[in-house]
């Protein structure tokens, strides 16, 4: 087959997790190894009986188990809001926008009001739906916006400038989640996370570690600097952060609802600061923001229905598309992560990856050909081009996929009737731009950068000049997040969804063989070594030392160039077993991670 090339650009700063130093090279690698050891143990702490008359009375839950409500983020805190709301009535959807709102609080890495994202829903009967509240390009966006003066492309101006911001669109998707789904008063679901900031809360190991090694980017910023770091110097785990401004704004929202965000003061903050910074939202950008309500992407893989995220995000496209050729193949035999199972899926992925960059854009904009790309005979095609024992070659031409962060947050809820909310949100990178909007408190995105930089140009940093993904007043930005739902026999079986950039939807397809394929429990499913191959540049990358030297050996024999290293996502995810009990499974790769049950 004819591959075409896409390289990465090797921005210092925007390296993606495999190009680590070797020192935290092998930090990763024993946090990976022990992930994989140790998740069983977890099963064996046992706590509470199920109250569900469909579990029989001696069947033990753990910690991370109920028949009830379960909700899974990278902040435990987080994770305990939603939970709260749970446990006084709430359905899954509300206990999505507490936890979605108290993360912007207590994981501002990605927790956000100042970013966007997606949540898709199953609901008890089996339908489903999506919100699509990613960012929008402000009205004086155009595809040549991040050239500088000479009109050569910027990265600078593409990706650490204010014109990187993209319209918010947080606040308007919670808004309209609640407003067609929400069974709970607004204000019940934003005051957890008013008193979080308002209040304070205990700063946990991980984002005391994580705002230690980010102080030179948010130091830029004054209104930053203040917010996070105490006399300029960062806290220590066991500190009590109080954010007022932030605490401000999240009452405005609260009692004025999505307009306590996008007009009046929070809107004439984030215009000074627009101005302050040279950035182009005005006034009416936010006044005219829109979540919109999509059909959820649909695939089926041996008999397990997969739900998720349509365009503008290309990861349920891709993982469908790679599902749909995996099911052509016998993966149990081959057996998990050995030579023949990793070939399979990285030349899976290679194809996905491929049709990503030539297709996917804003629907609202262009036209990406889901049904064809997510069809079972376009697999059939597909599967006659893969050799199943020599890797292909990913060819360079005009399409080259450019930088996409790893900075994003994932987390799952399911309550106790059933209902599965699975959303993934992002500031696009890590605290995104850095900016903190100077007297409102949170942090800006910085997603334009997801746009392609500029129309034509395929360079050799990694850079995309296909028109579907250029910007353009009131598009959104091509994203891979790939928040999913499988289920069964019309019964709910995951919630999950991962950070990563474009590793997200390889990781969502990985967690998602784990437990269909594999059935493996959802501790094991979210902790296995993952592998992530993205068509261009033309490398298989495995996880932390996750494989034995000798099936490295194995792929490097069929032709594939390997990389170790690093780590892969966070999936913070939930599997629902046929009498109803979930289990919560919170990726130990973020350290504040934590499983609230009901
Ligand atoms: N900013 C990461 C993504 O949307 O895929």
């Amino acid at each position: 087959m004819n591959l075409s090339r896409i390289r990465r650009s090797s921005t210092a700063g925007l390296l993606p997790p495999f190009l680590l130093t070797s020192q935290t090279r092998a930090r990763s690698s024993s946090l990976v190894r022990a992930l994989v050891l140790v998740p069983a143990l977890a099963f064996g702490v046992a706590c509470s009986r199920p109250p569900a008359s469909s579990v029989p009375a001696n069947v033990v839950l753990s910690e991370t188990q109920s028949t009830r409500g379960m909700v899974v983020s990278a902040s435990a805190i987080a994770s305990n809001a939603g939970r709260d709301v749970l446990a006084a009535g709430g359905n899954a959807v509300d206990a999505a926008i507490a936890t979605g709102l108290a993360l912007a609080v207590t994981y501002p890495t990605a927790g956000n009001i100042g970013g966007g994202g997606f949540m898709v829903i199953r609901f008890p009967d089996g339908r489903t739906t999506t919100l699509d509240f990613r960012e929008m390009a402000p009205a004086a966006s155009s595809p040549n916006m991040f050239v500088d003066s000479t009109g050569a492309y910027s990265a600078s101006r593409h990706h650490n400038t204010h014109i990187a911001v993209g319209v918010p669109g947080t606040v308007a998707g919670f808004a309209l989640a609640h407003s067609k789904y929400g069974s709970r008063e607004w204000k019940s679901l934003v005051e957890p996370a008013v008193r979080l900031a308002v209040d304070g809360f205990v700063i946990p190991e991980g984002l005391a570690g994580s705002l230690r090694g980010t102080r030179n980017k948010l130091a830029r910023y004054p209104a930053s600097l203040a917010a996070y770091y105490k006399n300029g110097e960062p806290y220590a785990a066991g500190d009590r952060l109080i954010l007022s401004d932030l605490g401000r704004t999240l009452e405005r929202i609260r009692d004025n609802g999505r307009d306590g965000f996008y007009t009046g003061e929070t809107a004439r903050l984030i215009v000074a600061e627009m101005e302050r910074g040279g950035g182009l939202i005005t006034a009416k950008d936010l006044a005219g923001y829109q979540a919109k309500e999509r059909p959820a992407v649909r695939g089926t893989y041996r008999g397990f229905e997969i739900i998720s995220m349509p365009p503008p995000s290309s990861g349920g496209v891709a993982m469908i598309q790679m599902l749909n050729i995996l099911e052509g193949y016998d993966l149990k035999s081959a057996g998990h992560n050995s030579p023949r199972y990793i070939h399979l899926v990285t030349e899976s992925m290679r194809r996905a990856f491929r049709d990503r960059a030539q297709h996917i854009g804003d629907p609202d904009f262009v036209k990406p050909p889901v049904d064809k790309l997510t069809s079972k005979a376009y697999a059939t095609e597909l599967r006659k081009t893969i050799d199943e024992n020599r890797a292909s070659v990913s060819r360079a031409t005009e399409l080259v996929a450019d930088y996409e962060s790893d900075e994003t947050t994932h987390y799952s809820v399911v309550d106790a009737n059933g209902m599965a909310v699975s959303v993934t949100y992002t500031l696009e990178a890590g605290y995104g731009l850095g900016a903190v909007v100077a007297g409102a408190g949170f942090l800006l995105n910085n997603e334009m950068g997801d746009f392609n930089g500029k129309p034509g140009l395929t360079d050799s940093t990694g850079l995309i000049g296909t028109a579907a993904n250029v910007a353009r007043p009131g598009k959104r930005m091509v994203s891979s997040m790939t928040p999913a739902i499988v289920a069964k026999d019309g019964k709910l079986v995951v919630v999950t969804g991962s950070p990563g950039g474009r590793t997200i939807i390889n990781t969502v397809l990985q967690v998602v063989l784990n437990v269909t394929e594999f059935g493996m429990p959802i501790d094991s499913a979210v902790a296995a070594a993952r592998i992530h191959h993205q068509w261009l540049p033309d490398r298989l990358s495995i996880e932390g030392d996750g494989v034995p030297a000798s099936t490295v050996s194995a792929l490097e024999a069929m032709g594939h160039t390997v990389r170790m290293g690093g780590r892969q996502g966070t999936a913070h995810s939930i599997h629902v077993d046929s009498r109803g009990v979930r289990t919560g499974g919170p990726d130990k790769r973020d350290r504040d991670a934590g499983a609230a049950k009901q």
